[in-house]
């Protein structure tokens, strides 16, 4: 196996920056202890500064957690730094994470700062953030419209003053993968000192390519990559951590590359957001939707049945699912119809098959999903035999 990409999950700093997906502190104590048994690196329990009741939550988090790093967030100000180290300072392994928007629209309209200005803030910042701790991640915000000469100017200055991780984080989801690969290399190659730092990527998800740019990242040599359970965050999202994490898995030929993540609590973790926060993933999301390892078709439930492989490149069990799912519709089969009424104890003859299989193909075609008790009640409608 090759290198170890480190998860960074922000869950409960990005992630509940989603509308509607607030925590309160029992719930996040709860988000955080599912994080570290599943061997997340770093939690990115908050942003301290924000409220009385974010600090309290890292705080409680910090004395919680002992496995996985804890970390704050931080504007590039000193009383946010200040707030964010007394929040995490109980952590066995403790992180400030430092952020100042670097592209020109930020500059001009948001911070109204000059080049200078910035990379002066940028120094000045981390080093005081330095002086609370040895661990200390600068992000620069809207990295990706950003004129890469002066970002690699802004990452030269955050390694002076003692950044340990730098962040590349497409704020705004604009970039494509090949894009984000290549300011990647862009600043592997000209930025001094960077080989000495890990670098990190932070993708948001505005086109859909969250997953994709986060993925190309680490082609291109990142180390961290920064998710979330579900792909919650700001607007569409944060890169999911599940999807991250099990296409290392699954094509650890092709990346070289795996995290530390346990993906058997995958499924618990994403159940867990989903009934904390009240809001659901679509049928069809990867990994941890409802049909993520759902069949349907005949064709595909005849292969599933003689070889899983031939449908599903990874298991269920392999994400904490119980078992895949041979859903009976209009598409599916006689050998899956056949197998179920079997499950459920039924045994026709070849005759009876054929007419409650008929039967079976009215009633899909009525209805989306037929169910066990639909069976049940179709197959009761013919005479079978030794059903028991
Ligand atoms: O999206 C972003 O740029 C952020 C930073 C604070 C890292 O969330
Ligand atoms: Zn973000």
């Amino acid at each position: 196996m090759g290198r170890t990409i480190q998860i960074f999950d922000t869950t409960l700093r990005d992630g509940e920056q989603s509308p509607g997906c607030s925590m309160n502190l029992n719930e996040k104590i709860e988000v955080a202890r599912q994080l570290e048994s599943m061997k997340v690196d770093i939690i990115e329990a908050g942003f301290a500064i924000a409220s009385p009741g974010d600090a309290a939550a890292i705080a409680a988090i910090a004395d919680n957690v002992h496995n996985s790093t804890v970390c704050s967030l931080a504007r590039c100000v000193e009383k946010d730094i200040d707030a964010a180290y007394s929040a995490i300072k109980r952590a066995n392994s403790a992180r400030i994470h430092v952020f100042l928007a670097t592209s020109p629209l930020h500059r001009q309209y948001k911070l109204k700062m000059s080049q200078d200005e910035v990379l002066e803030a940028i120094a000045h910042n981390v080093a005081y953030a330095k002086k609370y701790l040895s661990d200390i991640e600068f992000s620069a915000e809207d990295a990706c419209r950003t004129e890469p000469e002066f970002l690699a100017k802004t990452f030269e200055a955050a390694i002076k003053a003692g950044a340990t991780t730098l962040n590349i984080p497409d704020t705004v989801g604009y970039m494509a993968p090949d894009e984000y690969a290549a300011l990647v290399r862009y600043l592997r190659e000209h930025t001094p000192g960077i080989e000495n730092v890990t670098l990190s990527c932070h993708c948001h998800n505005d086109l859909g390519m969250a997953v994709a740019n986060s993925l190309a990242g680490v082609e291109a040599g990142i180390n961290q990559i920064e998710c979330t359970i579900n792909g919650i965050g700001e607007r569409a999202g944060n890169a999911s951590m599940e999807e991250c994490v099990m296409a290392l898995h699954v094509r650890r030929d092709y990346y070289q590359a795996e995290s530390n993540i346990d993906t058997t609590q995958i499924y618990r973790a994403s159940r867990m957001i989903q009934t904390i926060t009240g809001v659901p993933v679509a049928p069809t999301k990867p990994i941890i939707g409802a049909n993520a390892f759902a069949h349907e078709s005949g064709i595909h439930q005849h292969g599933v049945m003689a070889n899983k492989e031939t449908y599903e490149i990874m298991t269920p069990e392999s994400v904490g699912i119980p078992q895949n799912a041979i859903v009976l519709g209009k598409h599916s089969g006689r050998h899956a119809f056949e197998d179920r009424l079997r499950t459920l104890g039924y045994q026709l003859d070849a005759e009876k098959l054929d007419k409650a299989f008929a039967k079976f193909k009215l009633l899909a075609d009525k209805k989306k999903i037929i169910k066990d008790r639909d069976l049940e009640a179709l197959v009761g409608a013919v005479p079978v035999s030794g059903s028991e």
